[in-house]
């Protein structure tokens, strides 16, 4: 092999999480040594005969040149080899990546402006971090709410679009312990740089452990909803009074709302909070229509974790 062993990250690399990782980065190593190959010999060559054939006076004639078989054959020949290498290898690249286990851990994957939550079959929920033991196979199953996102793992060379209204698949077994970011790569709106996920990859023992672990265990309810916030809600609301996509919290409990539907005046309640939560178009106020740009959180937060969230905005005054 002309290439450096593929044992370890490389210099232009990110780490490498699982095998696959490490046979991408052969095949494009392969790609990218065979491209630079190609070009020293094509420019050089290029250079070479420009200069030994330059027209050395006025009576120089171009000699009569036909063809040249062998040549011809070759120029041909061996650009095709190395072509079906390097279909042949992907394809069984592309296989492996794509073959989904039979008995893999399902996890299901729910992408929304602008944020990632992840299903267990155990009925835990959890936002913004994904919990998976190591030498496992996992198969995320995934969809979305609203427009197209893609979930892209680069520790893993693995990415999958998510789409919504169908479920897409994506399986890969994580070898090596410790925290990898996932990140969308579709664009999806203006915050979607910040539509980031972790991914932890522990134990056997340390999974069961946090699939059987109430998060909030011993925080107050304004904590949670600071948990629930720095998870959820800080990609589109401040906790000042600075208006990012949506209203900063800070003196929101308590005022009044004038309404793009021309509905009453209304004042921020308990109520008012938990609707706009579930049913972000229910009333939409004025400065952020004609449409709420916020999706729907029914079905992703606890009772528990929406007073948490009205608990929060009531504190800030
Ligand atoms: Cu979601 Cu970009």
């Amino acid at each position: 092999m002309f290439w450096p062993s593929s044992a370890q990250a490389s210099t232009f690399m990110p780490v490498q999480a699982s095998k696959i990782a490490m046979h991408v980065d052969s095949l494009y190593e392969f790609l990218l040594w065979a491209s630079l190959i190609s070009c020293v010999l094509v420019i050089g060559g290029f250079i070479l005969f420009s200069i030994k054939y330059k027209r050395k006076s006025e009576s120089d004639r171009t000699p009569y040149i036909s063809h040249n078989n062998l040549l011809e054959f070759l120029w041909s020949f061996i650009p095709f080899v190395v072509f079906m290498v390097v279909f042949a290898w992907g394809f069984f690249v592309y296989r492996e990546m794509r073959t989904m286990p039979q008995d893999g851990l399902e996890i299901l994957v729910e992408g929304q402006k602008w944020n990632w939550t992840f299903y267990y079959k155990s009925g835990k929920i959890s936002a913004g971090e994904l919990w998976v033991p190591e030498n496992t196979p996992i198969k995320l199953v995934m969809t979305s709410k609203d427009v197209i996102h893609s979930f892209y793992l680069p520790a893993f060379r693995n990415k999958q679009d998510v789409v919504p209204g169908r479920y897409t698949a994506l399986t890969f077994n994580a070898e090596k312990k410790g925290d990898y970011q996932v990140f969308c790569t579709e664009y999806c709106g203006d915050q979607h740089s910040a539509m980031l996920a972790k991914l932890h990859v522990v134990t056997r023992e340390e999974f069961d452990r946090w699939l059987a672990n109430d998060p909030y265990k011993g925080l107050s309810l304004t904590e949670i909803g600071q948990k629930v916030y720095g998870s959820r809600c800080a990609m589109c609301h401040s906790q000042s009074d600075v208006k990012m996509v949506g209203p900063g919290w800070k003196g929101l409990y308590g005022s009044s709302r004038t309404f793009v539907s021309g509905d009453p005046v209304a004042k921020v309640d308990e109520n008012y909070i938990r609707e706009s939560i579930l049913n972000p178009n229910a009333k939409v106020v004025v400065g952020f229509g004609p449409a709420s740009a916020m999706p729907t959180f029914a079905g992703q937060l606890s009772e528990q974790e929406i007073m948490a969230i009205i608990e929060l905005i009531k504190g800030l005054k």
